[in-house]
């Protein structure tokens, strides 16, 4: 089991998440979308305790401080909204040279626009369930995992269908999102490409801004969907509509880079690498997987220890 999900923190004490944020900036985010923590429902608060982890969030400002971006709402065209009025990146694609967003995982977010988290099934109803002994006592099992294999204290206590039945609709709904995620893909890899070709014909800054924003939009729609492990579980349709309009956005701007190339004298289609693998393709698209390992080491070695060692004090004071 991951450690971050250990009893022993202060999030889960005893096994149950505790229901207590540790951080200023999760209170901050929840009061600006006007869910003040103190005054959630039971429910969405043990949700909200997941939320401290499994969102969104960026590092802002000199001291790389960790925040959410809920300013404008939680969806991905309120946080798009946000980033773009802050004109905020997390990298520069080396081949478009598109002002890039790397989503984290909302997991939250899609989770809470799904149909569980619009009924109020929250995280722990699935993955730490109350389990009932043979002897008739309640507990609830501190290991949190697939709710798959432990179907009769999960899904069960609410549906009636077979655990066959549900696993089929869950798994035909991972490949339905998963088909979608590479028919994005292809549209947003070649954006890229043909804008890369589009700045070797001589396109200027001025020509290529609009472009550049649509694939931007388009990178960040398929991440914001596909990011969050479970998705195709939690709000399938969320994930479909997002990747939908990541298609959509694709298409401007391919619309707008095959004008362009036309107007540099270039009609023929251009030609992608290949990205059969993954680190072909991070070499194709000049991701700047440094960075981005780096951020990912940033928060689990700094961010993260910071939230144990806050934990520990806390712990500490516990009768
Ligand atoms: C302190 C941060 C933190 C909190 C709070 C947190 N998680 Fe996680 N969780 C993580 C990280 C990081 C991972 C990825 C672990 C990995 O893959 O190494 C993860 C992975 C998971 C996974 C998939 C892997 C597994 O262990 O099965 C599930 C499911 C999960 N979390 C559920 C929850 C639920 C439910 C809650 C609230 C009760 C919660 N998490 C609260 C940080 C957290
Ligand atoms: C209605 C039940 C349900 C709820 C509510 C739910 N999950 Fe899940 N979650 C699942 C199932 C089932 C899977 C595994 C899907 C699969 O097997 O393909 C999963 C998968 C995951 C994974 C990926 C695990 C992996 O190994 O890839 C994470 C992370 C996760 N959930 C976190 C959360 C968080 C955080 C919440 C609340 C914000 C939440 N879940 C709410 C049922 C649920
Ligand atoms: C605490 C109660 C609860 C638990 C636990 C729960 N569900 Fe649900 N589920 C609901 C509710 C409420 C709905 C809303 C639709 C309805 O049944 O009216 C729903 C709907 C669904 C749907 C239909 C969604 C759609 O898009 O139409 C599926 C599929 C589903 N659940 C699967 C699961 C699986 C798989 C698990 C276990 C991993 C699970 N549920 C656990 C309460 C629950």
């Amino acid at each position: 089991m991951c450690r971050l999900h250990d009893t022993r923190s202060e999030k889960f004490k005893n096994g149950e998440p505790e229901l207590a944020l540790t951080r200023p900036y999760v209170e901050r985010a929840f009061s600006v979308i006007g869910k003040d923590f103190e005054n959630q429902s039971r429910l969405e608060q043990q949700a909200s305790v997941c939320a401290q982890c499994h969102v969104e969030y960026y590092f802002t400002g000199p001291t790389k401080a960790v925040k959410f971006p809920w300013d404008m709402g939680t969806t991905v065209d309120d946080m798009e909204r946000y980033y773009d009025a802050l004109n905020f990146k997390d990298w520069t694609h080396k081949i478009s040279k598109a002002p890039m967003l790397k989503a984290q995982h909302p997991g939250w977010e899609t989770w809470r626009d799904g149909i569980h988290g619009k009924n109020k099934v929250v995280c722990v109803d699935c993955h730490m369930p109350k389990i009932t002994k043979e002897d008739g006592t309640v507990y609830t099992d501190h290991k949190v995992g697939n709710p798959f294999d432990r179907f009769e204290d999960t899904c069960a206590q609410c549906h009636t269908q077979s655990k066959e039945q549900l696993r089929n609709i869950v798994s035909s709904r991972k490949a339905q999102v998963l088909n979608m995620k590479l028919t994005a893909e292809k549209q947003i890899v070649a954006a890229h490409f043909e804008a890369g070709a589009a700045w070797e014909a001589g396109a200027t800054d001025d020509e290529m801004k609009d472009i550049l924003q649509d694939i931007r939009h388009a990178q960040w729609r398929w991440d914001y969907a596909i990011a969050s492990h479970g998705v195709h579980m939690h709000a399938p349709e969320i994930a479909l509509e997002v990747l939908g309009t990541a298609v959509d956005r694709a298409a401007n701007a391919r619309t707008k880079l095959v004008r362009l190339l036309a107007t540099k004298g270039i009609v023929d289609p251009i030609a992608i690498p290949d990205i059969s693998t993954k680190a072909k393709a991070q070499q194709a698209l000049g991701m700047d997987m440094e960075t981005m390992n780096k951020d990912k080491k940033h928060f689990l070695e700094t961010v993260v220890p910071d939230w144990d060692k806050a934990a520990e004090k806390r712990e500490a004071t516990y009768p």
